[in-house]
């Protein structure tokens, strides 16, 4: 009688076992991940996906931001970043921090600052609070968060304002002695070939390190567009050129509407792009998706004109993209 390992061997000879997070961990990687908060985790659909191998690290998609930690001076919530660790520890996951230090969803108070010390001091106060609450919980922060404008100047925010580049060093040293296990990393997005903005990155992490800032990783969002992931390969190549850990922390891959068989077969194409391009880069950690779902995708609402981003579609099914993405790890 044939043993039962032997049977599957012969039925199942190109079936690779496990699901993508597990297989990005067997090839190397630390994880596939998504953002998540309590609002997609009250979604049991959403919630049992996460629960699986698919996924292995969550990302706060809302509850770490400013506004909602830090909503008025001094007055910290963690109600909404408390619910998404505890979701991820206890279904034994990672956690990527998000963000920190961000222009956007800043509340009113901080860009009201008009003075470099006042604003140095809530900055580090922000950080370490936020920072201790889950410390040694947490794998990897994303301490600032889109420093550039697309043509590699600085972005106006009240920290350039203020502080100039030096609030990038003022955030890194104060998360450093906040949680000195998390991996830290500067996040941007339209990272995704040559140009400006990238040619910025690389020469400001250059800048940092020769100051001794502490910086671990450099994360590439990766919110990608239909057939425009060509130069994905390129750029990981390029920043893993920094000597910095690099990380794809946002990805998705939206889709013009109407959707149809064809553009979903293109975006199986372009997710199994995307993920080669990290498998070949040793510095490449992992990939976040932005979602488990395409039902809760910020794009509906960012950019009405697309559709259907990501992994798993609007009745919770895998897509073509997920073929995409287990294909390129088996
Ligand atoms: C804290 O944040 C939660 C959302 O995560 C919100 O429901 C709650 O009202 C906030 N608490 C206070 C005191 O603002």
């Amino acid at each position: 009688m044939k043993s039962s390992t032997a049977f599957l061997a012969a039925v199942l000879p190109s079936v690779a076992f496990g699901l993508i997070s597990d297989k990005m961990k067997a090839k190397g990687k630390l994880y596939w991940g998504s953002a998540l908060d309590p609002n997609t985790i009250a979604i049991t659909q959403i919630a049992n996906i996460a629960a699986t191998g698919d996924f292995g690290c969550f990302t706060p998609e809302n509850s770490g931001k400013w506004d909602a930690t830090e909503p008025a001076r001094g007055q910290f919530n963690f109600t909404g970043f408390d619910a998404l660790v505890s979701f991820a520890t206890s279904h034994g996951k990672l956690v990527r921090g998000h963000t920190l230090v961000w222009h956007s969803q800043l509340p009113a108070w901080v860009s009201a600052i008009g003075d470099a010390a006042t604003l140095t001091s809530v900055i580090q106060n922000h950080v370490s609070t936020v920072m201790g609450r889950h410390k040694g919980q947490i794998l990897a922060w994303d301490v600032v968060n889109e420093v550039f404008n697309d043509d590699g100047t600085f972005r106006n925010s009240v920290f350039f304002n203020l502080l100039g580049e030096n609030f990038i060093d003022i955030a890194f040293k104060a998360a450093r002695q906040a949680d000195p296990n998390a991996k830290l990393f500067i996040n941007d997005f339209n990272l995704d070939g040559p140009g400006k903005k990238i040619d910025a990155m690389v020469a400001l992490i250059g800048r940092l390190k020769s100051r001794g800032v502490p910086i671990d990783g450099v994360g590439t969002q990766s919110h990608l567009i239909l057939g425009q992931v060509g130069g994905v390969a390129g750029s990981i190549q390029r920043l893993a050129t920094t000597g910095l850990q690099v990380a794809i922390t946002e990805l998705d891959v939206r889709i013009p509407k109407p959707v149809t068989a064809a553009t979903l077969q293109q975006q199986q194409t372009d997710f199994n792009t995307v993920t080669k391009a990290c498998l070949a880069v040793p510095q490449c950690v992992g990939i976040t998706s932005w979602g488990v779902s395409d039902k809760t995708s910020w794009v509906d609402s960012t950019f009405p004109t697309f559709d259907s981003p990501l992994l798993f579609d609007d009745n919770f099914q895998k897509k073509p993209a997920y073929t995409g993405v287990d294909s390129a790890l088996n």
